[in-house]
C-alpha cells in the first residue's frame, strides 16, 4: 500500500480578536495554537483516525486538508503533490477527490434543496455523465448508502429525515464523485446510539467498495477503535501517540493515551488497566504549558517535563509517543 495523503508539520494560528484598549496596552498579538506541528501519513484504504478531547484541534486539521482553509505552516501531499498551493483548475479536480463529511449533516445539505438536488449537484458541478445517468446515479447512490425505497427519498427535504437519514444523504452526496479520499468528522456523535453502529460499519463496507482512505475524526476513543486502522491521538493541537490502533490500544505509551484508553468500558476485561485520572482541564491554545504540554495534568509530571519539550520516541511498527519516560 502506498501514502494517499501524507501531511508534515502542519499549524494553524488563528489571531485572538483584542478589543481596541487591550490592543492599545499590550501591542502584542496572542494566537490560538490549534494545530502546533502536525505530522501523518494516511495510506490507499486505510481508515485513519485522529482522537482527542474537545478543541484539541481536529476539526481545523480536517478543514486544512480539505482546504476550507489556509495553514500557517506546513505541508500536505496527496498522491505525493503538494495541495497547499494549487491554481483553480487544479482545485476543483482536488475537491472531485477529497470530501468532508461533518459531524451536522446541514452543513453540506441546503435545507431547499430536494434529497435529489442535493446528491445531484456534486454531478452538475463536475458535469459528470449526462442528465439522465446523473438521476440514475443518485438513485443508486441512496440504495448504497442504504436509504430505502430509494426511489421515495429523491423528492423529498431533508428536514423530512430522521438525523441518521441525513447523515446518509449527506454521506451520498460526497461518494458520488467517487473521491480517493473521505474526511469524516465525527460524522456519528450526532445520532442516536442505536445508529451509531450501523453508520459506522457502512462506511466500513462502502470503504471497500469505492476503495477509500478515510480520516475518522471523534473525541470517542472506543470509536475509533472500532471502525480505524491506524489512529494518532491528540493534545492540545498536538499528536502525542500515533500507530496502529491495536498497537496503541493494547500498548498504549504515552499518559494522555493510557488515560483515555484506562477509563474505556469494554476493552480486554481480562487486563487489569489502572484508572488514570487526568488532572484538571485542557489550558487555554492561547497559553499552551512550557516544556511537555500535557505536564499540568499529568500524574507522573516530572521537573524536566516543565522545561524540555519531549521528542517522538519509537516503541514499535510505526508506533511512536512523545513522553520523557519512554
Ligand atoms: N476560525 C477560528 N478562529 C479562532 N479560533 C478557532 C477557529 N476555529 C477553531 N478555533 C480554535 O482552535 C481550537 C481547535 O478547534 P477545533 O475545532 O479544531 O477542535 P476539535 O478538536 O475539533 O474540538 P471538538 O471536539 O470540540 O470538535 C479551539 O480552541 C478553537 O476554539
Ligand atoms: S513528558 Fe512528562 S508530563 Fe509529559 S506525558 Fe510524559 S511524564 Fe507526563
Ligand atoms: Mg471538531
Amino acid at each position: 500500500m502506498g501514502n494517499l495523503l501524507e501531511v508534515r508539520g502542519l499549524k494553524k494560528y488563528f489571531p485572538v480578536k483584542q478589543g481596541f484598549f487591550t490592543k492599545e496596552f499590550t501591542k502584542e498579538e496572542e494566537w490560538v495554537r490549534a494545530v502546533d506541528g502536525v505530522s501523518f501519513k494516511i495510506d490507499d484504504r486505510e481508515v485513519f483516525g485522529l482522537v482527542g478531547e474537545s478543541g484539541c484541534g481536529k476539526t481545523t486539521i480536517g478543514r486544512l486538508i480539505v482546504k476550507l482553509m489556509d495553514p500557517t505552516e506546513g505541508d500536505i501531499y496527496l498522491d505525493g503533490k503538494n495541495i497547499v498551493k494549487l491554481s483553480k483548475n487544479e482545485l476543483k479536480d482536488f475537491r472531485k477527490n477529497v470530501g468532508m463529511i461533518f459531524q451536522d449533516p446541514y452543513e453540506s445539505l441546503n435545507p431547499r434543496f430536494t434529497i435529489l438536488e442535493s446528491v445531484k449537484e456534486p454531478l452538475d458541478i463536475h458535469r459528470i455523465g449526462e442528465r439522465e445517468d446523473r438521476i440514475k446515479k443518485v438513485v443508486s447512490i441512496l440504495k448504497e448508502v442504504g436509504l430505502n425505497p430509494e426511489k421515495s427519498f429523491l423528492k423529498r427535504y431533508p428536514h423530512e429525515l430522521s438525523g441518521g437519514q441525513r447523515q446518509r444523504v449527506a454521506i451520498a452526496r460526497t461518494l458520488i464523485v467517487n473521491p480517493k479520499m473521505v474526511i469524516a468528522d465525527e460524522p456519528c456523535s450526532m445520532l442516536d446510539v442505536s445508529i451509531r453502529a450501523e453508520i459506522m460499519k457502512m462506511m466500513i463496507k462502502l470503504k471497500e467498495e469505492f476503495g477509500l482512505s478515510i480520516l475518522y475524526i471523534t473525541h470517542d476513543i472506543s470509536e475509533a477503535r472500532h471502525i480505524t486502522d491506524s489512529m494518532a491521538v491528540m493534545y492540545l493541537g498536538k499528536i502525542v501517540e500515533s500507530g496502529r490502533t491495536d498497537d496503541i490500544i493494547e500498548n498504549p505509551s504515552h499518559p494522555y493515551s493510557k488515560a483515555l484508553i484506562s477509563v474505556v468500558p469494554d476493552i480486554d476485561p481480562d487486563i487489569k488497566r489502572e484508572k488514570i485520572e487526568l488532572l484538571g482541564g485542557v489550558p487555554s491554545p492561547t497559553d499552551i504549558p512550557k516544556g511537555c504540554r500535557f505536564h499540568p495534568r499529568c500524574p507522573y509530571a516530572m521537573d524536566i517535563c516543565r522545561e524540555k519539550e519531549p521528542e517522538y520516541i519509537k516503541i514499535g511498527n510505526g508506533h511512536i509517543a512523545s513522553c520523557h519516560l519512554l
